[in-house]
């Protein structure tokens, strides 16, 4: 009999392998996870955000302004921080003024009533240019999460519409500073004075529309001023709606103690491998006094220096690099006994290979081919009917509520997928390719050919999607949904 414990346990200890047996001779960290946080009373924050173009610039633009889509006066996202146990009531308007240029607010991997979720069509109406809707619910874990809309995605999150969510309270021993690193792509032109086309049916049937210009919080390798000699809080999300990065620190000690927003019993950070959605929290022990640590990308033929954190002032720790944990995730355990298995396939479909292969390399737009109703991609055979939401296929399954159900998510391309879960935070069991640390993910990246398995409680009732955060993979048909009642 194989209990979780035992797994988890066997499972750390090939991490502790796999992750330790590096050139840096990185030392494990033994601290155990702090208690579960207990929610402070509940307090309400209120949030506006209006969807709207602004005309903005980011140092990353030299110098142009460009018709960005964002949430508020700014062009970065704005950053909704509260605490464990209150409230969130936003008010949502839609000032985009494109006709049936429609909005609503998914907020990614916050385990929340399922009629909050913004998912158009399965669980709100769409928010049409002009009008507006309210939010309201007290998010359950602590962590970084972020936010988006759900329909248009490539284009809506092309322009810049996305927030920060971050909800405190998960850190019993405070770290030094607290930073945020949002990596993101922006598809210019080569003046960076216009947008490429945000879906190509190229990008779409391979590895999706690449950005021609990265960003670090909107800038293209900057410098972030880090208090010297302390443990660093950094809180690194991939809002990207394409690119997968392979996110490694040069020139200081880090440790990975969250993965999407919830903490895990902290382990050395060699790389980790990034797709669209997916976060990680990173300790890191910064230099001296003047000087830097180096934030990379492996994941191209040249590591892509990404962002250099700049040490100052007097040191504010002695001793070795310990990072304290942070508070257990309160996410119920799987009874994997009792689990019932359920296979998941992420395939191409016959008519997304020869597109794909039919557009060859040039980007050529997906209007100019007419193929407004693309299925690419399919999830257990089926494809998403055509590129809206509006028509609901059938449910990929049907789950009862308070089951523990084991999810066997097998990739059959030779792309990679970030496969995404709304309304529950899976338990990542392992993958038949590599080596995971125990884990809880909203989003899990399928390497090409790989398996993983996870499994869940289905305690949220509701319909909830399922689907592959490569935006253009998601809006060619690999989304489906499931129901929990
Ligand atoms: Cu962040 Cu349905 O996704
Ligand atoms: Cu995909």
């Amino acid at each position: 009999m194989i209990s979780r414990r035992t797994l988890l346990s066997g499972a750390a200890g090939l991490a502790g392998t796999a992750l330790l047996g590096n050139a840096s001779g990185a030392r494990a960290f033994t601290r155990p996870l702090a208690p579960v946080a207990r929610p402070g009373d509940e307090k309400v924050v209120r949030l506006d955000l209006i969807a709207k173009e602004h005309s903005l610039s980011l140092p990353c633009f030299d110098g142009h302004d460009l018709p960005l889509w964002t949430f508020a006066d700014q062009a970065l996202p704005p950053v909704v921080r509260l605490n464990l146990g209150d409230r969130l009531d936003t008010h949502l308007v839609n000032g985009l003024t494109r006709p049936g240029e429609h909005v609503s607010i998914h907020w990614h991997g916050i385990r929340l009533p399922n009629d909050q979720d913004g998912v158009p069509y399965l669980v709100q109406p769409p928010v049409e240019p002009g009008a507006s809707y309210d939010y309201s619910f007290v998010p359950p874990d602590t962590g970084t999460f972020f936010f988006h809309t759900h329909c248009n995605t490539v284009e809506q999150l092309g322009r810049g519409l996305a927030g920060i969510l971050i909800i405190d309270g998960d850190a019993p021993e405070p770290y030094d500073h607290d930073q945020l690193v949002v990596l993101r792509d922006w598809r210019l032109d080569e003046a960076r004075s216009a947008f490429l086309p945000f879906l190509t049916l190229a990008g779409a049937g391979r590895a999706g529309s690449f950005g021609t210009v990265r960003s670090v919080n909107g800038a293209t390798n900057p410098e972030i001023p880090l208090p010297a000699v302390a443990d660093v809080r950094l809180r690194i999300i991939n809002v990207d709606a394409t690119r997968i990065s392979e996110v490694g620190i040069e020139g200081a000690e880090a440790a990975v103690v969250a993965i999407d927003g919830l903490a895990c019993a902290p382990f050395p950070l060699r790389s980790w491998k990034m797709g669209p959605a997916m976060r990680i929290d990173v300790v890191i022990r910064t230099p001296a006094d003047g000087g830097t640590a180096t934030l990379y990308d492996y994941f191209a033929a040249k590591p892509v220096p990404l962002a250099r954190f700049a040490a100052h002032g007097a040191p504010r720790r002695t001793g070795d690099f310990d990072p304290a944990p942070l508070a257990a995730a309160r996410i119920a355990k799987p009874d994997l006994e009792a689990a019932e298995t359920i296979p998941f396939s992420f395939s191409a479909t016959a008519t997304g290979s020869s597109v794909a292969a039919a557009a060859g390399d040039d980007g050529l737009p997906l209007g100019s081919l007419c193929l407004s109703a693309a299925n690419l991609w399919a999830i257990n055979q089926s494809s998403w009917p055509g590129t809206g939401m509006d028509k609901l296929p059938p449910p990929l399954v049907r789950l009862e509520r308070g089951r523990s159900y084991r999810m066997q998510l097998r990739n059959a391309t030779p792309q990679m997928h970030p496969i995404h879960i709304h309304g529950h935070s899976w338990t990542v069991l392992g993958s038949n390719k590599r080596v995971l640390p125990p884990h809880f993910a909203d989003t899990v990246l399928l390497l090409p050919n790989e398996k993983i398995d996870v499994a869940f409680v289905a305690d949220n009732p509701g319909r909830w999607m399922m689907h592959c955060h490569i935006i253009e993979h998601q809006e060619t048909g690999m989304m489906g949904w499931y129901d929990v009642a």
